[in-house]
């Protein structure tokens, strides 16, 4: 059984991950995460929200701690957990998922929030998997965190570059054919939708790459939308599958 102070070190530890607050908590329990340990200060607010927010959901043993003691180590969370990282298939194995469920590439993300946000989007309109490429984790706890926990709900998987796939390859960019205009094609099941990095959007080589590239439409004036905001609209624009 891990103690608090092991999670400092946790942070390195690329077989673990630190979930900060309660909804990392609640869906890594929900979607089968392997939760080694549990911290709070205070247990009846602890058993309040999950009583409010999660009344399906038994929680794994909570070790109270003091206060003091818990905001060393998270200063803005009322609870602190330890988890496995799931084992995540590899990036070609989940490209080859047969299904009509799309695939979101995520090109270099800067923020881990938006990172998070976009993991949980997906996670929550059911598509295959999320895969990032560039310098940040996925599996950081601040992502974690903007992620709302539903990591544990759909592979999320780092690569240094999208290998070799089937299925086309969608480029989400301001600058492409405008999606529902006369003309622009429309998304293919099972795609790869690819967005870019918040400042430089979609790398050339990427853009060189894609069987299309297509945008959102903006009001005049408006340059681009937020990343996370983009991967919303263009999941939730998708034809139902039911
Ligand atoms: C904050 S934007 C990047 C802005 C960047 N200056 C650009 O021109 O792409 C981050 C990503 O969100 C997606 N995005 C933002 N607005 C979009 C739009 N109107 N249509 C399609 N994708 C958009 C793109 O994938 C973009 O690379």
């Amino acid at each position: 059984m891990p103690s608090l102070h092991d999670v400092t070190a946790a942070r390195r530890d690329p077989e673990l991950v630190v979930l900060e607050g309660f909804h990392a908590l609640k869906h890594a329990v929900r979607f089968g995460g392997d939760v080694l340990g549990v911290w709070t200060a205070d247990g009846p607010a602890l058993e309040a929200l999950r009583e409010r927010l999660a009344p399906d959901l038994a929680l794994p043993p909570v070790t109270l701690v003091e206060h003091e003691e818990l905001t060393r180590v998270v200063p803005r969370a009322q609870v602190l957990a330890l988890a496995r990282r799931p084992v995540q298939p590899d990036a070609r194995a989940l490209l080859a998922l047969p299904g009509p469920e799309p695939v979101i590439l995520l090109e270099a993300p800067r923020h881990l929030g938006n990172l998070g946000a976009c993991v949980r989007v997906a996670a929550a309109a059911g598509a295959a998997g999320v895969i990032s490429t560039g310098d940040q984790d996925p599996w950081h706890a601040d992502a974690l965190r903007g992620g709302a926990g539903l990591h544990f709900a759909l592979p999320v998987r780092r690569v240094r570059e999208l290998p070799p796939t089937d299925r086309a390859l969608i480029a989400l960019d301001p600058e492409g054919d405008v999606l529902g205009a006369t003309g622009t094609p429309a998304i293919p099941p099972r795609a790869v939708l690819a967005f870019g990095t918040e400042r430089d959007g979609l790398s050339d080589a990427l853009l060189a790459r894609a069987d299309a590239r297509l945008a959102l439409p903006m009001r005049p004036g408006v340059s681009s939308l937020n990343l996370a905001t983009s991967v919303a609209a263009v999941l939730y624009g998708l034809p139902s599958r039911t």
